[in-house]
């Protein structure tokens, strides 16, 4: 049986008050994830020690992380600085790469730094060509890393990809990087979350929207179970 990945990413988005209420709510009742399950959740920078303070008991992840190593580079989180607190990092997603200027070459280095300090890279792509160019520039990221599908057209849209279609470019994306488990992200919601996940060649997905409110969430959950 495949493992699957369920990563909630928050944006930009909830005051820590916000994020307080929402881990109450999310947390009232028990979740019993069988072990093929794996949970993410990828807070703001600002929210983790809440989520430490909550005792979460599913992984943290962290929606960027800083191409260079710890020092003097301002407002920058180096990985160093999460280590042993966020095991996946997120990196190089379509907002960043449009409105930060990312290009192939930062995430890639963001992905050295993540690999440094034991993080696992879950790389944002939007198209082939960029699976293709972290290959080259950082062949270490097929040891750990795992890719998230995202079409722009399906990001917060409603208009999620069909998983047929979404399966033919997981495919695709597989044959560039082997073994790594590729997940789909765009308008990913309870009602449509079951129809991606039992794709062959997809292994979980990403959440935008549909994370931020802890019972959609938890529904979400509950129909890949
Ligand atoms: P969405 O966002 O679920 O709101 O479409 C997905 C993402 O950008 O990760």
């Amino acid at each position: 049986m495949k493992q699957l990945y369920i990563l909630g990413n928050w944006k930009s988005n909830k005051t820590l008050a916000d994020a307080q209420t929402w881990l109450q709510t999310f947390q009232d009742t028990p979740i019993n994830l069988p072990p093929s399950v794996t949970l993410i959740v990828c807070p703001a920078f600002h929210h983790i020690s809440l989520f430490i303070e909550a005792k979460f008991s599913f992984a943290l992840g962290v929606q960027d992380l800083s191409p260079f190593g710890s020092g003097a580079y301002t407002g920058a989180i180096a990985a160093s600085m999460v280590q042993g607190v966020a095991t996946y990092a997120m990196l190089g997603h379509s907002e960043r790469r449009k409105h930060f200027g990312e290009t192939n070459e930062i995430v890639a280095d963001k992905v050295k730094q993540a690999l440094s300090f034991k993080i696992r890279p879950v790389v944002c792509v939007s198209e082939v060509s960029q699976a293709l160019a972290l290959r080259n520039l950082v062949p270490d990221f097929m040891k750990s890393g795992l890719i998230l599908y995202e079409p722009l057209t399906a990001i917060g849209s409603g208009q999620a990809d069909s998983p047929e279609n979404t399966n033919t470019t997981a495919h695709e994306l597989i044959t560039i990087l082997p073994s790594v488990p590729i997940l789909y992200g765009g308008s990913v919601v309870p009602q449509n979350v079951k129809g991606f996940v039992t794709q062959e060649c997809i292994s979980g997905v990403g959440v935008g929207g549909a994370s931020l409110d802890p019972q959609k969430f938890r529904d979400l959950i509950a129909a890949v179970l």
